[in-house]
């Protein structure tokens, strides 16, 4: 059985209520008129809406941005993955560049976080990627091995092939540049063999690797049709009904 093909919208923090009632509704009508059986379509809006939407999502799957790292008691502003389970959620954004940068998310804390969600059965999508000087000083493939051994590396297989990994190079979010599918492609083969040293090649060839960073309309079926590349983890163009949908429709 091939890899899971999979497109989640992380939305941010976009959105008043009436324009996500707009969106989601306009996503569902388009998807009903094209389907897209085969592959898994996710959302990722604001906290304050997944407890409104979570039953208004036709075959979406809703996804929460963040959770907190810790389990429950006297963390003022904080929501649990347990909260987020209990309301719908199935997958968790853990790792985005932007929670690593301008929240100083670490790695101790993004482990807390991804066991956080694999205790309360959540599928974190766990977000990797270097900055631009990283790049330009061809450090990239270092840097991704060691968010990954140093947040992930201490699951047994069984949680570790729970996850879905999303490959975002820091410098294509939001920027409007992307990475070229050869860039991509050979980040994404890289991120497969090392799950495949540690975790052996089933699970390695099991796992779906999403590519994020400016991923549209125009550029989605070029990326989606290299071989390590199972989907896309889109921000900017999932605001838009028809860019999503079409991104959707692009394998
Ligand atoms: P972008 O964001 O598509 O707007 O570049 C991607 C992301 O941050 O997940």
């Amino acid at each position: 059985m091939g890899r899971k093909k999979i497109v989640c919208g992380n939305w941010k923090m976009n959105l008043l209520p009436d324009e996500v009632n707009f969106l989601l509704q306009k996503i569902i009508f388009l998807l009903k008129e094209k389907p897209a059986p085969n592959i898994e379509k996710i959302i990722a809006p604001p906290f304050i809406y997944l407890n409104g939407i979570s039953k208004k999502l036709d075959e979406l799957i809703l996804s929460a941005q963040n959770c907190s790292s810790e389990k429950n008691g006297a963390f003022t502003g904080e929501i649990s993955a347990k909260m987020l389970y209990s309301v719908g959620v199935q997958n968790i954004i853990i790792g985005h560049s932007e929670r690593r940068n301008y929240f100083f998310e670490t790695h101790e804390i993004l482990t807390k976080k991804v066991n956080r969600c694999l205790e309360n059965n959540l599928q974190p999508i766990f977000c990797v990627g270097e900055k631009l000087e990283e790049r330009n000083s061809n450090l990239q493939f270092e840097i991704v091995e060691k968010q990954l051994r140093e947040s992930l590396f201490h699951l047994d297989k069984n949680h570790f092939s729970k996850l879905i990994i999303a490959y975002e190079p820091v410098w294509a979010i939001g920027t409007g540049v992307t990475a070229t599918s050869e860039q991509a492609q050979e980040m994404h083969q890289h991120i497969r063999k090392i799950i495949s040293e540690k975790y052996g090649k089933e699970i390695a060839e099991q796992i779906s690797i999403l590519y994020g960073g400016s991923c549209n309309a125009a550029n989605a079926k070029e990326l989606f049709s290299c071989a390590d590349i199972d989907g896309g983890l889109i921000g900017g163009a999932s605001l838009k009904a028809e860019d999503f949908v079409q991104i959707i429709h692009s394998f």
